[in-house]
């Protein structure tokens, strides 16, 4: 299969994912909440961001490989944390990771994954980094931590935007429990949706493996999984965030930031790294872009702090235009899930080969010959 030819682009295979994946499914994938206004401001956001090419220099030998938290990487990109990944769809956690050790770029699992974080690393060889929600109490927390140490995991991501948990207005309609109770119209949804729910049938009903073991004795997974959310909410509180510092050895990488404030206040207790992110727009809808706050960020941190950012992006240019904005690295979700929806097994491999293609091209296109140089490219009109 030509997979090129088929899906030249990302936006190609989000259009194949909506007829493959089953409503209810596409809907928890794609959707942000209210107006739904910062999930389509990400991608208008980076639109918006534009470069300019130097034509009188050579840079035919195009350097994309990265070198951050002592790793050196093939390219400046990682596969974000998706939670009920293997509902989206199957088997999707083990497709991903292995396509990222094949490509040499970091997978980051999330707490809410469906594969538990032990069988991760015993599986595949990713570099991966674990995704941490912090559950109270403490002792669960601590425990947590200390599986994914023993495990091997270094990097560990303390994602600090979901305070509370929000009312996304589709899920809600849809009625999306977790795992999923099949009504007469989610059965019809499955049943016109065969490649998904053969597959599904064929892996079994995803369950949150991480968290599996702290699930009170109880009647019904769905009370199991309530229980355990009400754990995971409130705020990332100084006394918390230390709590947290203080057990965990490795790298601790905050995601969900866009205050320059607290990007300052979280590097003075001890964040190695930030993520500048909206969670997709999942989480507040008056919630800035990624590429309308990374400058005041990157100013307020100054050069020498790692920066990762993430939201909307859906080409190998959005990545650049991420890089010139100041971020070091950069976050990709939802494209990682289309290309499952579009070509299954092959959809890892073939989006991970295409954000390189497209990144390496935009680099030539520029004139710039390495990915660290982006920001000199950055056109800003009121200079
Ligand atoms: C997410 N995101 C997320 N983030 C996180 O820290 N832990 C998680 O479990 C999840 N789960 C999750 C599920 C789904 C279905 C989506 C779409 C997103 C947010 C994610 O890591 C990332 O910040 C955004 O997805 C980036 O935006 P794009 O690339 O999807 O536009
Ligand atoms: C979400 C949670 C899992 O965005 O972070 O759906």
């Amino acid at each position: 299969m030509n997979w090129d030819k088929r899906y030249p682009s990302i936006p190609d295979m989000e259009a194949a994912a909506a007829k493959r994946m089953p409503r209810f499914v596409h809907d928890y994938l794609v959707g942000g909440l209210g107006l739904e206004g910062a999930v389509s401001r990400n991608q208008a956001a980076l639109q918006d961001v534009l470069l300019l090419p130097r034509y009188l220099s050579d840079a035919r030998d195009v350097q994309l490989e990265t070198t951050i938290l002592g790793k050196t990487y093939a390219a400046p990109f990682g596969i974000a944390p998706l939670g009920l990944a293997g509902l989206l769809w199957p088997n999707a956690e083990r497709i991903l990771a292995t396509a990222a050790q094949a490509h040499n770029v970091p997978y980051m699992l999330s707490t809410y994954g469906n594969i538990s974080l032990e069988a991760l690393k015993t599986e595949t060889n990713v570099d991966a980094w674990f995704q941490f929600y912090p559950p109270e109490p403490a002792d669960l927390e601590t425990d947590l931590l200390q599986r994914a140490q023993n495990a091997g995991y270094n990097t560990l991501i303390l994602t600090v935007d979901i305070p509370v948990a929000t009312r996304r207005e589709r899920d809600i309609r849809n009625g999306i429990t977790v795992p999923p109770t099949f009504n007469l119209n989610t059965l019809w949804q499955m049943v016109t949706h065969p490649g998904w729910a053969l597959r599904m049938l064929r892996m079994g009903i995803p369950e949150f493996e991480t968290l599996k073991p702290y699930y009170p004795p109880g009647p019904s997974v769905t009370t199991s999984v309530k229980f355990i959310a009400e754990k995971m909410e409130g705020h990332i509180t100084p006394q918390r965030f230390k709590r947290i510092r203080d057990q965990w050895p490795g790298t601790i990488v905050v995601k969900g930031i866009l205050n320059p404030q607290d990007a300052q206040d979280y590097l003075a207790l001890g964040a190695d790294g930030l993520i500048v992110s909206n969670h997709g727009g999942r989480q507040f809808d008056a919630a800035p872009a990624a590429p309308t706050v990374l400058p005041m960020i990157r100013k307020a941190v100054g050069d020498d702090v790692l920066l990762m950012a993430d939201g909307g992006v859906r080409s190998g240019l959005d990545i650049a235009r991420l890089l010139a904005l100041g971020a070091d690295f950069v976050l990709i979700g939802r494209p990682f899930i289309y290309a499952l929806a579009a070509m299954d097994k092959h959809g890892g491999n073939q989006v991970l080969w295409l954000l390189q293609q497209e990144l390496q091209q935009a680099l030539a296109q520029l004139g710039c010959d390495s990915v660290a140089k982006l920001p000199a490219f950055l056109f800003e009109p009121h200079d």
